[in-house]
């Protein structure tokens, strides 16, 4: 039998409280998808059983689970791959240059996932600014999701991962082989700090930040915490730092204190001056 009504409002309500993930009415097939594996793993004969179980508020991980059951992980290497377009050719040549007198950069990835985003800017900054590897480059990784988090990690793909978006000379130069699967190599793992931070909750990165990533994570979120998010996010971002959204995401009607810098098919958003 199906989630009644009450059930499902329930879920809702928790996955939304948890993360501010939203999910639409119409999306309530995903709930019973998604959390009979996380009941029957529980001991559950069904979603139902899991609900009583929640709902009695015991606390033993069950909430958590459920919210990290209804994010969704989709990534790829180098994903739409006008960002990295603009950081090769504009923003890591410029921000060399600024700082060249301190050395330092912070960069922010806010919604990691299985790690194939940072890693893909830890692999370019190998391949084109090899000068910044004697500079202290703070790169921190973040995602509310402790699954994807231990796999990004441990930086193992598949090659159904491997195919998505990497080029056959970068898997060949930064990757070694993990049985059938292949693993990103240890210099690249080791320039990436990953951290489990809710973007509702309190945050652990620090500013100014000169980079930050926030991509196709603001879709699954209400006007309300899109405007609070991008507003914390302009308070820590370097006054020349620039913020990458997704490709179906903006600052617009959102955050008045940005602007967008588009470079030939590449879309970025700063701080106004
Ligand atoms: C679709 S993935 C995007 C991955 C990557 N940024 C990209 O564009 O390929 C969205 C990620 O946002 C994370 N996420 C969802 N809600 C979050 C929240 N409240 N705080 C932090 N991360 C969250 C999910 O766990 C998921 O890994």
């Amino acid at each position: 039998m199906g989630l009644v009504e009450q059930e499902l409002s329930y879920l809702r309500g928790l996955v939304y409280r948890e993360s501010a993930i939203v999910i639409e009415p119409r999306q309530d097939y995903l709930l019973e998808a998604r959390l009979l594996p996380v009941a029957k793993d529980a001991g559950f004969a069904d979603v139902s059983a899991l609900v009583g179980q929640l709902r009695a508020r015991v606390t033993n991980g069950l909430h958590t689970k459920v919210v990290e059951a209804m994010t969704t992980n989709e990534t790829t290497f180098f994903r739409d791959i006008h960002p990295f377009t603009m950081l090769k050719q504009e923003v890591f040549p410029r921000l060399l240059q600024s700082r060249k007198l301190r050395r330092t950069l912070d960069i922010w990835c806010g919604a990691a996932s299985t790690g194939q985003e940072p890693y893909s800017v830890g692999m370019l900054v190998k391949e084109s600014f090899p000068e910044l590897a004697s500079w202290r480059v703070k790169f921190v990784a973040t995602d509310i999701c402790t699954a994807v988090l231990e796999r990004a990690r441990e930086g193992i793909y598949k090659q159904s991962e491997t195919n998505r978006g990497l080029p056959a000379s970068l898997l060949v130069k930064y990757f070694e082989r993990s049985g059938a699967d292949f693993r990103i190599r240890e210099d690249v793992r080791k320039m990436i700090e990953f951290r489990q931070m809710n973007l509702i909750g309190t945050w652990s990165v620090t500013g100014p930040l000169d980079i930050v990533f926030l991509r196709n994570v603001l879709i699954y979120f209400d006007v309300p915490t899109k405007k609070s998010i991008l507003g914390r996010i302009y308070d820590l971002l370097a006054p020349d730092g620039l913020l990458f959204l997704g490709g179906a995401e903006t600052t617009l009607n959102l955050e008045d204190r940005f602007e967008r810098v588009q470079v030939d098919k590449s879309v970025a958003y700063r701080p106004k001056k």
